[in-house]
């Protein structure tokens, strides 16, 4: 009898599997938006948990947990490389998603750092982020850990994320809002300015025009995605294929709700969009 070669999915020639993206919601196609900018050859799944977002405002335990189901649900999709865009479960749940795939993982906090320390003139950053993320201390901790001398000045804008989400992101109410939250930061004369959750990079006008000129604005969606096609280049891992670029979507809540925002966001055709359930 023939020997028969039985090829399966997980055979599939490892540089074509797709990027796997999570994050709480909407927010992480700022990440996907710039993924594809920058590799728009490579296929991408995206997982936004919109049936439990916000993460921001959960302990570290719920936090680790929710990212641990979403991972799960990627890995299960064949992907070559995890990208955690998540500010909040990258600054809590890194390690533990780290742990539990044989595959690349990356956060988005690392990058930012990075791209911030690189930014900084007087050695005075200011980060924003959730509540959770703030808490975690990651960003200090990055930036501290590639330059001591630094100083690192925190607060989180809880408010950013439903304005956001809301479609608020010009005019006098996200104005006043940044106002108050950024003022603070203002009188510590920094230069630097990590925007360190999904949903800031859609407020970017509006924080720079109440920074006032001189203030660097890091978006970490941009660095992450620098950071990705560095990871795939050594690795030899980017897609061999041109063109045919598969674009998944799943979403644990409102799928209708996603797919809007998705095409408004990302400017092109969605088409169809997948609701499943993660965890138990
Ligand atoms: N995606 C979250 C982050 O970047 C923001 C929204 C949330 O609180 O879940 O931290």
């Amino acid at each position: 009898m023939e020997n028969i070669l039985i090829i399966t999915g997980s055979l599939m020639n490892k540089r074509n599997r797709p990027i796997g993206v999570f994050d709480s919601g909407i927010g992480g196609l700022t990440v996907l938006k710039e993924i594809i900018k920058e590799m728009p050859d490579e296929s991408t799944i995206y997982l936004g948990d919109t049936a439990r977002v916000p993460y921001g405002i959960r302990s570290p335990e719920i936090v680790t947990r929710y990212s641990l189901e979403n991972t799960k649900f990627l890995f299960s999709k064949d992907i070559k490389i995890l990208v955690v865009a998540c500010n909040t479960a990258s600054s809590i749940s890194l390690d533990a998603i780290k742990n539990s795939v044989s595959i690349p993982v990356i956060g988005v906090i690392e990058p930012g750092a990075k791209a911030a320390v690189r930014a900084t003139s007087n050695k005075k950053i200011g980060v924003i982020g959730t509540e959770a993320t703030v808490k975690s201390n990651s960003y200090t901790k990055a930036i501290k850990g590639i330059d001591r001398s630094i100083e690192v000045f925190s607060c989180s804008c809880p408010l950013f994320v439903p304005l956001v989400e809301e479609g608020w992101t010009e005019g006098e109410i996200a104005s006043l809002t940044a106002k108050r939250y950024l003022d603070g930061l203002k009188g510590k004369g920094i230069d630097t300015l990590v925007l360190g959750c999904t949903h800031y990079p859609l407020l970017k006008k509006v924080i720079a025009r109440v920074m006032g000129k001189g203030i660097r604005l890091i978006d970490s969606a941009v660095e992450i995605s620098h950071e990705i096609k560095t990871i795939l280049n050594v690795n030899n891992l980017n897609r061999e294929q041109k063109g045919a670029t598969l674009r998944e979507f799943y979403a644990t809540d409102s799928p209708e709700r996603f797919l809007k925002v998705c095409e408004n966001f990302l400017g092109q055709k969605i088409g169809h969009i997948e609701k499943i359930a993660v965890g138990s």
